[in-house]
């Protein structure tokens, strides 16, 4: 029998959207669920980074990028390591340059510009068709697919998002590392919720997930439940 949900969703984009901030976990959960379901994953974070580190290398201020130099970026996703997109700049794949905490910065920066996020809207809906993706990011639920089929907001304390993003780097770190990276992540959230276009905050219609005390494996279990 044809249910209510599967007569909606032949007009629902085809995507399991995963919004949240800054080492929440997005990111990883939404790299198991791809793998669990077979099915691509797509990291929009990395475009704003991509913008970011293009303007740092080129010498340029990342205040008001104008258009004419995002029209100079070739931004693509391409299959990399496990099948999986990643995001390919002017020809190659950046790596550990989009990850660093001054092109983070730099990312939340370009990210509250109008003609930044214009320009990228493109690039992200480009995906949507007939096969399910599982994207993350901060506005997927809200502006750039406001009608896709599942919608998640996956959260932690300010805390243990920074405990995450060192350990993720797998050295070993003090009290003072931990410090100045939970303000950086502070200032990113704050960032990112306070700006007027596309700000950080769960869709109305998003399932909100706080991992704080989860597992990965149970954080993904989280979102599969909801998942037809
Ligand atoms: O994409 P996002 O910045 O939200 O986070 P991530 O890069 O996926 O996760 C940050 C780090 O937290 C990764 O090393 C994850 O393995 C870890 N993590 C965790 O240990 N437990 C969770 N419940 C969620 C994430
Ligand atoms: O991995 P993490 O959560 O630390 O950051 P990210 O997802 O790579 O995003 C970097 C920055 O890009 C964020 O702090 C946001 O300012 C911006 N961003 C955004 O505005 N909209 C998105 N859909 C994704 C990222």
């Amino acid at each position: 029998m044809t249910g209510l949900f599967d007569f909606m969703s032949d007009f629902m984009s085809n995507v399991i959207a995963i919004d949240g901030p800054a080492a929440s976990g997005k990111s990883t959960i939404a790299g198991m669920i791809a793998k669990r379901l077979n099915i691509a994953y797509i990291s929009t974070g990395s475009l704003y980074r991509a913008v970011a580190l293009a303007c740092l290398r080129a010498g340029r201020s990342l205040e008001n990028v104008p258009r004419s130099f995002l029209e100079t970026l070739k931004l693509e996703y391409r299959p990399g390591a496990d099948d999986q997109y990643e995001l390919m700049l002017n020809g190659e794949f950046p790596g550990a340059a989009l990850r660093g905490l001054e092109v983070a910065a730099g990312a939340s920066k370009v990210a509250a510009q109008p003609d930044v996020r214009a320009y990228l809207l493109d690039v992200q809906r480009s995906f949507a068709n007939k096969n399910l993706i599982v994207m993350e990011g901060r506005d997927i639920g809200t502006v750039i697919f406001p009608d896709a089929k599942y919608k998640f907001f996956i959260t932690a304390t300010p805390e243990e998002r920074a405990r995450r993003r060192l350990s993720q780097e797998g050295e070993r770190f003090d009290a003072e590392a931990l410090a100045e990276v939970a303000r950086a992540i502070a200032e990113r959230d704050e960032q990112d919720a306070n700006r007027p276009i596309a700000p950080l905050k769960p869709a109305a219609d998003a399932v909100i997930i706080d991992n704080t005390g989860l597992t990965l494996e149970e954080s993904m279990l989280a979102v599969l439940e909801h998942i037809e």
